[in-house]
């Protein structure tokens, strides 16, 4: 079972990054809670939420700090980035826009995080593909990863289908 925080032997903190309305609350919601609320609200200023798990025999309590994607509800850059270990970086695979957007989330990483912070690019609302409502094809993404060296996932944060993976890949890389 789970031990108490005292216990814990790694604090990994990780942020999330993306425009506004990508999901990114929500993917945070399915890993640390395996919860998904319909009436989701837009972040205001900063919030974190920790699940622990047992990584190598250890045990690792991932510390996500999830911000506004819209400007005017920023935290302060700096701080929420200083010692962050691993981000998720996410778009929605349904606007294009926020895919073309990650590029400059990519410079604020590299702007404000550590240089050797792990990045996880998600493409999230993947269960809207089958939908036909896909604009982001998936070898866009996988090609634009590759370039600027990042780890690559497409999920869905209502399905839940690739959340824990991808998380559990950004943990494992920061391990
Ligand atoms: P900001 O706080 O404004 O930066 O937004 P955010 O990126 O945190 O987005 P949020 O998690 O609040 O989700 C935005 C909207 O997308 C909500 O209406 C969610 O219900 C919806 N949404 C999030 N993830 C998914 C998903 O995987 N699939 C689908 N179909 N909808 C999703």
């Amino acid at each position: 079972g789970e031990k108490e925080t005292g216990e814990v032997d790694y604090v990994f903190k990780i942020v999330v990054a993306g425009d506004s309305a990508v999901g990114k609350t929500q993917l945070l919601g399915r890993f640390a809670k395996d919860q998904f609320f319909f009436d989701s609200k837009s972040t205001i200023g900063v919030e974190f939420q920790t699940r622990t798990l047992t990584l190598h025999r250890k045990r690792v309590k991932a510390q996500i700090w999830d911000t506004a994607g819209q400007e005017r509800y920023r935290a302060v850059t700096s701080a929420y980035y200083r010692g962050a270990l691993g981000a998720m970086l996410v778009y929605d695979i349904t606007k294009r826009a926020t895919f073309e957007h990650v590029a400059r989330w990519v410079d604020e990483l590299r702007g404000h995080a550590d240089s050797s912070i792990v990045v996880m690019l998600v493409g999230n609302k993947a269960d809207l593909a089958a939908a036909g409502q896909r604009a982001v094809p998936t070898e866009d993404a996988v090609a634009f990863a590759e370039e600027q060296g990042l780890f690559f996932s497409e999920a869905s944060a209502l399905s839940g289908e690739n959340v824990d993976r991808a998380f559990l890949r950004l943990l494992e890389e920061i391990f």
